[in-house]
């Protein structure tokens, strides 16, 4: 595994891979690194032939009151978690790197990074859209891999690339959950033993609303209470939202389209994040299942088209 600070030297490399014929993947972290991290990366190995992974903590899309300065950091333990995961290059710039003296262009991302964290965060999805693209054209994966955890930061980032034709695949990676249900987080090591139990209420109300869901709830406001009448413990509840899994507009009265319950609270000083997708069964009959079917009823209509019609 090679770890580069610069992004000439990574390109250079970059390109040996490239000339290769090498499948190129892309894990963009903050560091800090967990079992979420972790899924990421996994998922990158085995679908693509080098895996970069990207440790850089982008002050922009932090706000003049948020965490930057004591964001966790713990380089040496995420290169081991990398090196064990099969990752071949870390890219680890400085933020002069990334943001040179003089630098001054951004990416505005639409409507998509308006509401829930977009709200609370100002400013937050511009850099995040902007730091993204520039890991892209960096690093030029063919895939890039995103956590669910983080869904509005995932619907952004995919209209993003539709929007500019950004050459690069995006898959979204299931959220890690600790054994107790709570998404595995790099600002979970800010919570003390105490607001760590407390915080467990926020997936089990989630994950209580999509067990409804899975048993034929379909009223949004329904859902919604459900969920909220497990979060008793937070200290904020700054968003509980239902909102169409694509487009992420508010899904109001009866759910229909794939949506994605998202979110967003105070633990004591630390603010926590997390969501489920409600989205409705398959069919009830399996591709081979339905395929059958349809065979069937094709030779049925011919049989009934060969038929002696009465006279
Ligand atoms: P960071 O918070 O370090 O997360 C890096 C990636 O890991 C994101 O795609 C995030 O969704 C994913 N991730 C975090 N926790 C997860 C979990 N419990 N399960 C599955 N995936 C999880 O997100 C960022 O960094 C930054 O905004 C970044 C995209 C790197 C841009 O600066």
């Amino acid at each position: 595994m090679l770890t580069f600070r610069t992004i000439k030297s990574l390109t250079e490399s970059l390109r040996g891979y490239r000339a290769a014929g090498l499948r190129v993947g892309f894990v963009p972290t903050m560091g800090f690194l967990h079992a979420g991290h972790r899924a990421l990366i996994v998922e990158s190995v085995a679908r693509c032939d080098i895996t970069v992974v990207s440790i850089f903590v982008n002050p922009t899309q932090f706000g003049p009151n948020e965490d930057l300065d004591r964001y966790p950091r713990a380089l040496e333990q995420d290169h081991a978690l990398c090196r064990n995961a099969g990752v071949s290059l870390i890219f680890v710039p400085d933020a002069g790197e990334i943001y040179p003296p003089g630098f001054q262009t951004t990416i505005e991302p639409g409507p998509v990074a308006e509401p829930l964290c977009g709200a609370i965060r100002p400013g937050h999805f511009r850099g995040v859209a902007t730091v993204v693209t520039k890991l892209f054209h960096i690093v030029q994966p063919e895939v890039a891999f995103f956590g669910q955890k983080d869904f509005q930061q995932c619907t952004v980032i995919r209209q993003l690339v539709r929007d500019l034709n950004l050459p690069v695949e995006i898959v979204t990676v299931p959220t890690v959950r600790e054994p107790d249900g709570l998404a595995l987080s790099s600002r979970n090591s800010y919570l003390s033993p105490v607001d760590r139990q407390r915080a467990r209420c926020l997936s089990q109300g989630l994950l209580a609303a999509q067990a409804a869901y899975g048993q034929g709830e379909r009223d949004s406001g329904r859902l919604i209470a459900i969920a909220r009448a497990q979060m008793t413990e937070v200290d904020q509840l700054q968003y509980l939202e239902l909102r169409d899994a694509r487009t992420l507009e508010a899904a109001h009265g009866i759910v229909e389209q794939p949506a994605a319950l998202c979110v967003a609270a105070s633990v004591g000083a630390t603010r926590l994040i997390d969501n489920v997708l409600l989205i409705p069964p398959p069919t009830a009959l399996s591709d081979h299942e339905l395929e059958l079917v349809s065979h069937a009823l094709d030779r049925q209509a011919t049989a009934s088209a060969n038929e002696p019609r009465p006279s």
